[in-house]
C-alpha cells in the first residue's frame, strides 16, 4: 500500500518536473503569425504555429494593394514571446500607370510604387512628338483601382517635305514622324546600295529625315527602251554585244542565280545525306554556309561585273 502511494507521488513529481521544463519554453515562442489588412505572410510560413524569439517575417501586400512608402512591413517575435505591431502597410494601390506611345510618365512619377485612389501621374512626350497644347498628358488612378485614360495630347512632329532624289521620285504619304518614303529611280537609273527608301527619324534630339540614296545611271546603257521588253529580247536573244547585254543582266542573273542555288541545295542534301549515314545521330549539317563558300564568290563576281 506505502509503495504503491509513493509509485503515484513519484508520478505526480515527474509530471510536474516536465511542466516545469516545458513551460518556459512554450512561452518562449510566438504563435501562429497575425492576419493583418491587406497584407499576406509567405506562403512557407503561413501555416507554421510556433516561431523562436527574434523571428522576422516580412509580409507583402495583396492584389489591389501595394506598401505604403516608409511603412514596415516587417514583423518580429519579441522577447516577450509576442508579435510586434506594425502600423497598417498596405493600402488600396492602382498598377503602375499606363503605357503609351506618344508619351512616357514623367520621372518623378515613374519611380514610385504606390498610386493611392485620386493619385494623379503627368506624362511628357516622347522624342519625336511635342505637346500640342499647353497642357501635358496625365492620369489619374481611380475608385476601381483602374488609370483613367491618357489624352492624346503630343501629336506626332514633321521632318517636313523631304529633297527629292536627282533622276528619282518619292512616294511618301506624310511627312511625320515615324514616315517612310521609298525612292524610285527613272528609267536607266538605279539606287546606290543601301536602303531604298527614307524615315522620318530622330536624329540630334530633332526629327530628320534618314540620308537619301541616289539614283545614279546605269553603265553603259540608254534610258530607254522601257525594262520590259528589254527582259523580253535578254531571254529570246543569246548571243549579243556585250554593251548590250550589261543591261540586261538582271534578268539574265536570274538563269544563273536558280541552277547555282539548285546546285548548292543538290550538294547540300548530298552532304547530309552521305554524312548523315557516316555518323548518325551526331552529324548537324550546315548545308548553307558550306554551299555559299563553295559557291557564293563565282556567283557574286558576276552580279557586279562590268
Ligand atoms: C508646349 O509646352 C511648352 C512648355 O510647357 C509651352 O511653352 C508651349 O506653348 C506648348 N505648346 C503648345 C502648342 O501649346
Ligand atoms: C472604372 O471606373 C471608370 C469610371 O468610374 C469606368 O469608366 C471604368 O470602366 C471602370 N473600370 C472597370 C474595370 O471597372
Amino acid at each position: 500500500m506505502g509503495s504503491g502511494r509513493c509509485r503515484w507521488l513519484l508520478v505526480v513529481l515527474g509530471v510536474l518536473v516536465v511542466l516545469v521544463v516545458l513551460v518556459p519554453a512554450a512561452r518562449g515562442d510566438c504563435g501562429p503569425l497575425p492576419e493583418l489588412p491587406g497584407a499576406e505572410p509567405p506562403e512557407d510560413s503561413k501555416d507554421q504555429q510556433s516561431f523562436p524569439i527574434g523571428t522576422k517575417i516580412t509580409y507583402r501586400c495583396v492584389l489591389g494593394f501595394a506598401k505604403v512608402p516608409l511603412k514596415s512591413d516587417t514583423i518580429q517575435c519579441l522577447e516577450n514571446a509576442l508579435w510586434s505591431v506594425l502600423p497598417e502597410f498596405c493600402d488600396r494601390s492602382c498598377l503602375s500607370p499606363p503605357r503609351v506611345s506618344f508619351a512616357k510618365v514623367s520621372a518623378e512619377d515613374e519611380t514610385k510604387n504606390f498610386y493611392a485612389v485620386g493619385v494623379t501621374v503627368s506624362y511628357v512626350c516622347n522624342p519625336g512628338y511635342k505637346n500640342s497644347t499647353d497642357e501635358l498628358p496625365t492620369s489619374t488612378c481611380l475608385e476601381n483601382l483602374t488609370w483613367s485614360e491618357v489624352p492624346e495630347l503630343c501629336e506626332r512632329e514633321t521632318c517636313g517635305p523631304p529633297k527629292v532624289p536627282e533622276h528619282g521620285t518619292l512616294v511618301t504619304t506624310d511627312y511625320l514622324f515615324g514616315s517612310k518614303a521609298d525612292v524610285i529611280c527613272d528609267d536607266g537609273y538605279e539606287l546606290t546600295p543601301g536602303p531604298p527608301s527614307i524615315r522620318c527619324y530622330i536624329h540630334d534630339d530633332r526629327v530628320a529625315w534618314t540620308p537619301l540614296p541616289t539614283c545614279h545611271r546605269i553603265q553603259g546603257v540608254s534610258p530607254l527602251p522601257s525594262t520590259s521588253t528589254v527582259g523580253a529580247t535578254a531571254v529570246t536573244d543569246a548571243p549579243k554585244p556585250l554593251e548590250e547585254k550589261t543591261s540586261e543582266y538582271r534578268y539574265i542573273l536570274p538563269l544563273i542565280i536558280i541552277p547555282c542555288i539548285i546546285g548548292i541545295v543538290v550538294i547540300a542534301i548530298w552532304t547530309i545525306k552521305k554524312c548523315g549515314i557516316k555518323q548518325k545521330g551526331t552529324y548537324k549539317p550546315n548545308p548553307t554556309n558550306a554551299g555559299d563558300e563553295e559557291q557564293g564568290p563565282s556567283c557574286q563576281e558576276r552580279k557586279t561585273g562590268p
